[in-house]
């Protein structure tokens, strides 16, 4: 694992996004994991500033998204789906039919959940996923506890998740309980893992997921597996590394 430490969200976003258009750059029909909430927006809103500014393309680029409320109206603002079409997909070229996301929607979830997984083969699997982490270690929404060999499946938030969501929302009570989310065992198939975290809020989680032992207490410790694990933070988020 990589940590790298930058003074500012906006270098962070620029970092991260200079890991995308390289990858994008050299592999026409990539495959770009991503996630929502707060964590994500400066790589997404630098790289609408390359595709208007530099004409960095996504024509042939594949998104599927980490997770997904479970109990929201489709189209609903603050769906995944909806969120990112609104911070990124929309504001570069990429095909809206190249977008994904997991159906919370749907009859039968655990159908949906193998029908993503079988999606994402089919597209040859995802080159790049970026990633925020929850200030309990989440990851997706593989709360404390989720398998560390977990797939796509529907959980449930943990309470403190739902707090820190609440902010999207009116009141915490319209925050879902339940999400669909790529598992730990899917996020670790991926080829690059770019996680990004800023703020003291996420320096736990941070200190326990990079110095702390690999366990499902705190699910973003399974970085520590992966061969290629990018972690871009800033000072207040690395403030209680060792
Ligand atoms: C979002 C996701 C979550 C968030 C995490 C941090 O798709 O999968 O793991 O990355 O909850 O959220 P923010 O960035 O809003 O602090």
């Amino acid at each position: 694992m990589e940590v790298i430490i930058l003074p500012s969200t906006k270098e962070i976003g620029t970092l991260a996004a200079d890991a995308i258009e390289a990858l994008v750059r050299n592999k026409s029909n990539a495959v770009i994991g991503l996630a929502t909430g707060s964590s994500p927006l400066p790589i997404y809103d630098e790289l609408a500033r390359r595709h208007d500014e530099d004409g960095l393309s996504f024509t042939g680029v594949s998104g599927f998204a980490l997770d997904e409320y479970v109990g929201l109206p489709v189209g609903h603002y603050e769906s995944y789906r909806e969120v990112i079409r609104r911070e990124f997909t929309n504001r570069v070229d990429v095909a809206p039919e190249n977008v994904h996301g997991p159906d919370g929607a749907s009859e039968d979830i655990a159908a949906a959940c193998q029908q993503y997984e079988d999606a994402i083969v089919a597209a040859g699997g995802i080159d790049l996923q970026i990633l925020g982490v929850g200030t309990n270690g989440h990851i997706g929404f593989n709360e404390p506890g989720s398998s560390l060999a977990s797939r796509t499946r529907i959980k449930t938030l943990a309470e403190q998740t739902r707090q820190d969501n609440a902010r999207f929302f009116d009141n915490i009570d319209q925050v879902p309980h339940h999400v669909v989310t790529q598992g730990l065992g899917t996020i670790m198939d991926a080829r690059h893992l770019v996680l990004v975290a800023t703020g003291a809020g996420k320096a736990d989680a941070v200190r326990d997921f990079v110095e702390g032992p690999v366990s499902a207490a705190c699910p973003a410790s399974i970085l520590q597996f992966h061969p290629r694990a990018t972690v871009i933070i800033d000072e207040a988020a690395a403030s209680k590394l060792a």
